[in-house]
């Protein structure tokens, strides 16, 4: 474990205070409690306790067996903690203390804290005074937005909301592709078969087509491939005419990006790309030569990494040319001067890891080549966020389709948008046609069911989208979550009445409002699981688990089999704290929600 809640932090105190009282003048009456914190686990079923200590490691120095350790330590504890008047009170159970936390209090505290903070809940000062940079989506110019961008772009947003929330200063940075051959021959193309075309309209679409069409016509004819060439080296040194072809493209395309960001709700705090390194490439490969680092091989100039068992990072071809790879190093040393960075992370999928590890170790060889101790490299401080494939399912012919940009198969994602909101506008119609401003709710439906389908698994796997899967109502989808959401935020309506500011806790000592309570009481820790794994999954799963334990109090029964209603006339005091348990839920499920970047309608 590596987040510290309250308890466990009280209850490691305890086990400090306890291990002397227990077993004087052994080693282990010295423990300290962040010692004691760090061996603390979780029980095999959370029925059992909130956590637990495994006292099988003190069994050879005590001589003693482990369930005689657990019951000495817990009754020590237990006189410790209630001199203290906690909450937590210990059972021992075979090898291990067991934490449990008193309910009605655990639910009050919890509760109270969440409705004072409102969203704020969770929002930690941890990370201040460290800058984080996450770079994402960087798509690439005169490309179609397809869904290839799809899975970095919501996972970098995500991210970039979840390291704000924890005190980080976080720069989003958008890394377009926007240099390289390829825009010798978009240039190539454009002025053999695009003058006469009106780019006022879908111009990246239009653009591609170009870049399709060169492609397949320098099958047969290779002779474009040479003017491409040449096109990419008069843009290369600057010459006007490319320049402004460039740009434009530049333009259009990024005016489409934008939009279709906006439709998502994709924000960024730095847009820049490639392009942006052209004059930052030559003193870096200088240091590196400086640093006795670089050698020539047939022609090229290189960085030799044979030392890391990784291929040799190519600095400049034989024919002059910069590269990718280039340009990635002079980006990072770029930023490192620029923010003195904490960290940086790099959401790009799995498919560049050894460009990325290439990138990283040569950082790292110059930095050490130039004495910098270690814990100022910026190497040091570097991630590569990979993930996973997105198959999309074509549900038409029931197969699994890859993308590839050369041939023109791809998946506009501009289209897949659309088509979620008008399947969400289906459903809407079909569930609660009197929805207000159906298609607002549509739209954030269609979006939320795109959104989420990128965190049904961890980041590193593959994912399958299936159109019937993401805009399920039921099941493991933002709908559902946000479907929760707006039930809870009717129930609030329903109440009419301001929500209680004391309420009698004892009404929510039911299995189902503890185990929701817990669940709130958890939010935080998941937060610090997203953003210790670089992965906004843990947040996704956790607000799953909050919602069905939430429709488990929302679904009960009572004795008659009558669906035990939240709000009740005759149960004034019961309904009230219901109703500050809706309000905590309905509160921490929307800023989850808004954390993985999710609107969250009030109705739907
Ligand atoms: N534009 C690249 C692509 O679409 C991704 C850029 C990733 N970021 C980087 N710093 N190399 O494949």
């Amino acid at each position: 474990m590596s987040f510290k809640d309250n308890y466990q932090a009280e209850f490691a105190r305890a086990a400090e205070k306890a291990f002397p009282v227990a077993y004087p003048d052994t080693p282990s009456s010295n423990l300290n409690a962040e010692s004691i914190f760090g061996m603390l686990g979780l029980p095999k079923d959370h029925k059992m306790g909130r956590f637990c200590l495994p006292v099988f490691r003190f069994a050879k120095e005590l001589k003693t067996k482990p369930p005689e350790i657990a019951q000495e330590l817990c009754d020590a504890m237990n006189d410790i903690l209630a001199a203290e008047s906690s909450d937590i009170r210990c059972e021992a159970v075979g090898g291990f203390v067991n934490a449990r936390i008193d309910p009605a209090n655990m639910a009050r505290s919890t509760l109270s804290d969440i409705l004072e903070q409102g969203e704020r809940f969770g929002l930690s000062d941890e990370g201040k005074g460290q800058t984080t940079l996450v770079e994402y989506s960087s798509c690439n110019i005169a490309k179609p937005f397809g869904i290839g961008h799809l899975r970095t772009t919501i996972i970098g947003n995500s991210l970039r909301l979840i390291f704000q929330k924890l005190g980080h200063t976080v720069v989003g940075i958008n890394y377009l592709g926007d240099w390289g051959t390829q825009f010798g021959k978009l240039i190539v193309a454009y002025r053999l078969w695009g003058e006469g075309l009106d780019l006022t309209e879908n111009a990246v679409e239009k653009l591609y087509g170009l870049y399709v069409r060169f492609h397949k016509e320098a099958e047969d004819n290779p002779e474009l491939d040479e003017q491409a060439r040449e096109a990419f080296k008069q843009l290369e040194e600057g010459n006007a005419e490319e320049q402004k072809l460039w740009e434009r493209f530049r333009t259009l395309s990024l005016k489409e990006f934008e939009r279709i960001y906006a439709l998502m709700g994709i924000e960024f705090d730095w847009i820049t790309g490639e392009a942006f390194l052209n004059d930052k490439m030559e003193p870096v490969i200088e240091r590196f030569r400086k640093a006795g680092l670089t050698s020539i091989s047939r022609g090229a100039e290189v960085v030799d990494l044979h030392d890391e068992q990784l291929p040799p990072l190519l600095l400049r071809k034989a024919d002059g040319a910069t590269l990718y790879a280039t340009r990635d190093l002079a980006g990072l040393l770029y930023r490192w001067d620029t923010w003195y960075f904490s960290l940086m992370l790099y959401v790009v999928a799995t498919s560049q890891s050894d460009h990325f590890k290439q990138v990283f170790k040569a950082v790292d060889l110059l930095e050490q080549a130039e004495g910098i101790p270690e814990e100022e490299r910026a190497s040091a401080r570097v991630a590569h966020v990979d993930f996973g494939w997105v198959k999309f399912m074509d549900t038409a012919t029931g197969s699994a389709q890859m993308m590839s940009t050369r041939k023109g198969n791809i998946v506009f994602l501009e289209d897949v948008i659309a088509k979620a909101k008008a399947l969400a506008r289906e459903r809407i119609l079909q569930r609660n046609p009197d929805t207000e401003d159906i298609d607002k709710t549509a739209h954030m439906i269609g979006v939320g069911a795109i959104v989420f389908s990128q965190f049904m698994a961890k980041r590193q796997k593959d994912i399958s989208f299936d159109w019937d899967q993401v805009l399920s109502f039921e099941g493991e989808t933002g709908p559902y979550l946000q479907y929760t959401h707006a039930r809870l935020c009717s129930l609030l309506r329903h109440y009419e009445a301001e929500v209680p500011s004391a309420f009698d806790p004892a009404y929510l000592g039911g299995e189902e409002e503890q185990r929701v309570v817990e669940l709130l009481y958890d939010f935080p820790r998941a937060l610090h699981d997203a953003a210790g794994n670089f992965d906004p999954y843990y947040i996704g799963t956790h607000l799953l688990k909050l919602s069905a334990a939430f429709n488990k109090v929302y679904q009960r029964k009572d004795e008659q089999g009558k669906i035990d209603k939240i709000i009740s006339e005759d149960h004034a005091e019961r309904t009230q704290a219901r109703i500050v348990l809706v309000k905590a839920v309905q509160t921490v499920v929307g800023e989850g929600l808004r954390l993985l970047g999710i609107p969250a309608p009030q109705q739907m």
